[in-house]
């Protein structure tokens, strides 16, 4: 089987968006790869260093929505990123090998800094983002990444790094691929990208009532104002969740939105309904693992010792490469 490596910063609890644009994915792929999939908890460091205190939480929710949702523990390691000793022992042999340019011009980080509006306060660590994020995939030997395209700049900066090593020292790392699975844009509850950032997102663990306000506050196509006026479902964000958790009544709503059979009000509670439902057995297991609030981290802690396995050996490897095996 080839070998997967990809990491989720600890956002704490999932939304829609994050389910389907990255976790089903990881949980689809699991049969299909040896998966290596860790929490990225230094990186959320890179741009968040002084909350680093919330970060405890973050991984725990974040976790717990991981394995509630199916993300199978016992399918493959998953594990902590800053648990991992090599990481930073890998990102710091290769901090000495990047050029700085590469840094600097990194489309990715670039973005990060605009965005956040950092400026002169970027840090070294942030800068490095890419080095780390490229440690990570490569001290596991990963030969696919499952990525958004908003991550591609990165994935081209470890396949460089791991060409630049493999010329300098020996051929060593392979040279890590994207995996693109279709994976939809899941609008949120204001119409734009849903996104924890935005404040606009429906999580996996809202209840049946919040899931219900939250879809009903939703801005519909605005020419349709009573329930026989005929809407137009293409430009209503509403109607893009019954492609992706009603699908079957897909082209009935449609048809009976343009022909002024539907009203806004119904049809918004039933596709929360159909949401909330379709997390059923999410929640049971998210009761069971809540139980014992050290379930958890000590699922994770399984997965750093299995992990270490092979991070332990792809360092002794570098080192021998390097000449560094000196004791
Ligand atoms: N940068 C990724 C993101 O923001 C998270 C990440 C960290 C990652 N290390 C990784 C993804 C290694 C893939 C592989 O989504
Ligand atoms: Fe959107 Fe449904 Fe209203 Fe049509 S009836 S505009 S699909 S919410």
């Amino acid at each position: 089987m080839k070998r997967i490596a990809s990491g989720m910063r600890p956002t704490g609890k999932l939304h829609l968006g994050n389910y389907f644009g990255a976790l089903k994915n990881w949980i689809d792929l699991q049969d299909k790869y040896e998966c290596f999939y860790f929490i990225a908890d230094y990186h959320a460091l890179t741009t968040k260093f002084e909350a680093s205190k919330e970060i405890r939480n973050n991984i725990y929710e974040m976790a717990l929505d991981w394995f509630s949702m199916g993300l199978d523990y016992n399918k493959s390691p998953i594990y902590l990123q800053s648990s991992i000793i090599e990481i930073p022992i890998l990102h710091l042999i290769f901090s000495m090998i990047v050029p700085m340019p590469w840094l600097e011009r990194n489309p990715t980080v670039k973005e990060m800094i605009r965005d956040l509006d950092l400026k002169e306060n970027v840090g070294y660590g942030l800068l490095g983002y890419p080095v780390l994020q490229s440690s990570d995939i490569l001290i596991v030997k990963g030969e696919y990444v499952p990525v958004g395209k908003d991550q591609l700049p990165h994935l081209e900066f470890a396949r460089e790094l791991a060409r630049r090593f493999n010329y300098i020292y020996g051929e060593y790392f392979p040279e890590p691929e994207p995996i693109f699975t279709e994976t939809p844009m899941v609008y949120g509850t204001d119409g734009k990208k849903m996104s924890k950032s935005l404040n606009n997102q429906i999580n996996l663990s809202d209840s049946k009532e919040i899931m219900i306000e939250k879809i009903s506050q939703m801005i519909t196509d605005p020419s349709k104002i009573r329930k026989n006026d005929p809407g137009h479902p293409d430009i209503c964000s509403v109607f893009t969740y019954y492609g992706y958790f009603d699908k079957e009544n897909e082209e009935n709503v449609k048809k009976e939105c343009e022909n002024g059979e539907r009203g806004c009000v119904q049809c918004k509670k039933e596709i929360a309904l159909k949401i909330y439902n379709m997390f059923e057995d999410y929640r049971e297991k998210k009761i069971e693992l809540e139980k014992d609030k050290d379930t958890i981290w000590d699922i994770l802690k399984e997965g750093n010792k299995k992990a270490e396995k092979f991070t332990k050996e792809t360092i002794d490897g570098v080192k021998k490469l390097m000449g560094l095996d000196y004791i």
